[in-house]
């Protein structure tokens, strides 16, 4: 029988405590399958920060963000369709500290339009942000975004640090932005720095000295830090994980000492995306075909790049669990690529950064078994698209051992909604 308590197993029949046979017959497949209390215990991990701050780009459907929200996390908004789903879930606008805070680089015209409308505070990543915000709403608040000059990320694409970065106020351009600000009557009460997304602790670490350096340069206006997220994730078995304790200590000492130059208490948030999520969901996939192709078996599933784009985009790994439907749990073990449906030789979940494609042992599958794509929680839906004229899958909340369908799957009005074929003589 699978190994339950190994979250590594390749063989199972339950995802998050309900059958996986179960998920496939009342919900259909591909379907993503998320765990309230895994997220909740994962906010919870985090409340030694004054402040924890949800990168809703992680998974932003509304069932996630309210179960993030009755854990207490406040949320981020990359874009007025994050704000308004944060506000549908349950978040409210003007409260202090904010629920809501608008993070980018740049304002498209909508999402100033809604920021000035609905006074959201804001994170700024640019001078250009400053000017175009104090220009409506002179003398509000706001947080810089500082790149430190450095970043790290599990793939090149997700660093968010350093000059090949287009995210942030570059360090040594701080002062030309803290100038704008004052012009504007703008005092600049928070700084926050993000480097990049799956870092790693030694990365992570010497943000904190970095924080230091830009905050004793804004000096006595700043109220908030943000360490901003980045905390890795395990995907494989013996991965490290992160040392909170150690990383809240460094923090807090950076915070501590920089209180003590300001002369008063600043806040510490912190703005995890993955951390709160990535465990907390799995991808639920049927397998429709099982292939020879010279020397290699591919397992083709009904959920492809669609549905999770990390291994494509970023060559990223995901734990994956055979389910047999039959419910014979001695299949041998063999060597297979699993892929997707998609018309794009690329549609494989086995393949290494560069579109490399590898393999993965994992027993026998056949034809109509279920198979579990892991730690799928975060950047998999919330990636997803209408690639080949697939609608976006399900979503399933399970709370205390019970699915419940959160998102129902799309069907044709939905990949066709707002679409005309304009007429010969229009
Ligand atoms: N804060 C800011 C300003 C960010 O840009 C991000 C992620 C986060 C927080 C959250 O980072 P996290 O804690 O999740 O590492 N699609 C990629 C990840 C892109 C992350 C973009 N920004 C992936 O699937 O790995």
């Amino acid at each position: 029988m699978p190994i339950a308590t190994d979250p590594f197993a390749t063989l199972k029949a339950d995802v998050f405590g309900v059958p996986a046979a179960e998920i496939a017959r009342r919900f259909g497949t591909p379907t993503y399958v998320y765990e309230a209390e895994t997220i909740g215990r994962r906010v919870a991990d985090l409340r030694a920060f004054d402040l924890v701050r949800y990168a809703q780009k992680a998974n932003s459907s509304l069932a996630v963000l309210d179960v993030v929200r009755r854990a207490g996390a406040m949320v981020d908004a990359v874009s007025v369709g994050e704000a308004k789903r944060a506000i549908a879930a349950g978040y409210s606008l003007g409260q202090d500290p904010p629920e809501i805070v608008y993070t980018a680089d740049i304002f498209d015209r909508d999402s100033l339009e809604f920021v000035v409308q609905a006074q959201l505070p804001c994170n700024c990543g640019s001078a250009d942000m400053i000017d175009q915000l104090g220009a409506r709403m002179p003398g509000v608040p706001i947080t810089l975004r500082v790149n430190p000059g450095f970043g790290h990320g599990h793939s090149r694409k997700t660093n968010t640090g350093g000059d090949h970065s287009k995210h942030g106020i570059w360090h040594e351009r701080l002062g030309e932005a803290l100038g704008r600000a004052a012009a504007l009557g703008m005092p600049v009460a928070g700084l926050h720095m993000h480097i990049g997304s799956g870092t790693d602790m030694e990365h992570l670490g010497q943000v904190a000295g970095a924080m230091e350096a830009a905050a004793l340069k804004v000096g006595p206006q700043l109220e908030t830090i943000s360490a901003g997220g980045g905390l890795p994730v395990a995907y494989k078995a013996g991965q490290p994980g992160v040392d909170l304790d150690a990383y809240f200590r460094l923090w807090d000492a950076a915070r501590k000492r920089l209180e003590a130059a300001l002369g008063h208490a600043l806040r510490l948030e912190i703005e995890p995306g993955r951390y709160l999520v990535a465990e907390a969901g799995a991808l639920v996939a049927e397998v429709r075909a099982v292939k020879r192709v010279g020397g290699n078996t591919f397992v083709l599933l009904d959920a492809g790049f669609n549905n999770l784009a990390r291994p494509i985009l970023y060559g990223s790994y995901h734990p994956m669990a055979l389910v047999p439907m039959d419910g014979d749990f001695n299949r041998p073990e063999m060597d297979v690529v699993v892929g997707g449906p998609l018309c794009e030789s690329g549609d494989i979940f086995t393949q290494d950064e560069g579109g490399y494609v590898g393999t993965r042992r994992l027993p026998e599958a056949r034809v109509g078994d279920l198979l579990l794509i892991e730690r799928a929680g975060a950047y998999g839906f919330a990636m997803g698209s209408n690639y080949n004229g697939k609608p976006l899958a399900a979503e399933v909340l399970v709370r205390g051992g019970r699915p419940t369908l959160c998102r129902a799957r799309q069907g044709f009005e939905d990949l066709v909604r707002g679409e005309v074929i304009p007429p010969l003589d229009a």
